[in-house]
């Protein structure tokens, strides 16, 4: 029996890497799975790959009618919503005397108000229906501690392990789970950006900051998109009834807690 069959998942940021990892393992589990994205030429094109498990939505998750007209999408489509991820996220790294309020902006706009915002759409939907759900948020070791050149994204990851406590504690009433997960260092293109940034501000060449970071992992590599996708399928399957409000790190070994 797969563990996710018949149920409806939404998965945002699901374009590419880890929200894609979701979306495949969701499927092969018996979901249908929308992929929602701001870039909706390759939500089509990873939904296709994906074959019928899943279908492609527009979703701009720092745009309220967007959010809205998505879980629409979701509940014309699939009939109501069980599965949300709220996995679309970006970073951004700056010294505290350079970091800009545009910056400070799209992080928090996309990663936190977007998190929250979505997460309530997704948890209106689920209660108007009756039948609870499961909301999976992604923080990440950002949030656990602060870092010296990433303080506006650490802060925005900090708050989603908050929000996710806050939303968890509120909407378990409704038989709604609301948990985090909490990766470390994932292999991608998140982190060739995070890379390319590191290079600039550190002085150093590309690649370098990589294989440090994977070097310093406990387990001995960086982690990769599948390595997550475990506890993703857990928090999104009935076997996590009686997990409430948590941030699981799943990193290697690089932070306890
Ligand atoms: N990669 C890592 O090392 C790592 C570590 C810890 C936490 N995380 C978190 O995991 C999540 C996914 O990371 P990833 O590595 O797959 O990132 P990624 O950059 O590969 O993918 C992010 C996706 O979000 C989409 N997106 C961006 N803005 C959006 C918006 N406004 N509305 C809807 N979609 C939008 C992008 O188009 C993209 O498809 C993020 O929240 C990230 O902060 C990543």
């Amino acid at each position: 029996m797969r563990r996710l069959e018949g149920k409806s998942a939404l998965v945002t940021g699901a374009a590419r890497g880890i929200g894609l990892a979701f979306a495949r393992a969701y499927a092969a589990e018996g979901a249908l799975v929308a992929i929602g994205d701001i870039d909706v030429a390759r939500a089509e094109a990873s939904a296709a790959a994906i074959g019928a498990g899943a279908y492609a939505v527009r979703l701009d998750v720092t745009d309220q009618g967007s959010i809205d007209r998505a879980m629409g999408q979701v509940e014309a489509q699939a009939g109501g919503l069980d599965i949300l991820v709220n996995n679309a996220g970006v970073f951004d790294m700056a010294p505290i005397v350079e970091i800009t309020r545009e910056s400070y902006r799209r992080v928090f706009d996309i990663n936190v108000a977007g998190t929250l915002f979505t997460l309530q759409a997704g948890a209106k939907s689920m209660i108007a229906r009756g039948r609870g759900g499961k909301i999976i948020n992604m923080a990440s070791q950002a949030g656990r501690r602060g870092e010296p050149l990433v303080a506006v994204y650490c802060a925005s990851k900090a708050a989603i392990i908050s929000l996710t406590q806050s939303a968890g504690l509120n909407l378990i009433r409704h038989g709604i789970n609301v948990n985090a997960i909490s990766p470390g260092v994932v292999e991608g293109e998140h982190w060739d950006g995070v890379d390319a940034l590191f290079a600039r501000y550190e002085n150093r060449p590309l690649g370098e900051k990589k294989r440090l970071v994977g070097e310093e992992v406990p387990f001995g590599r960086m982690g990769t998109a599948e390595d997550l996708v475990g506890m993703a399928v857990f928090l999104a399957s009935a076997d996590s009834d009686y997990v409430v409000a948590q941030t699981y790190n799943v990193d290697g070994g690089n932070w306890m807690s």
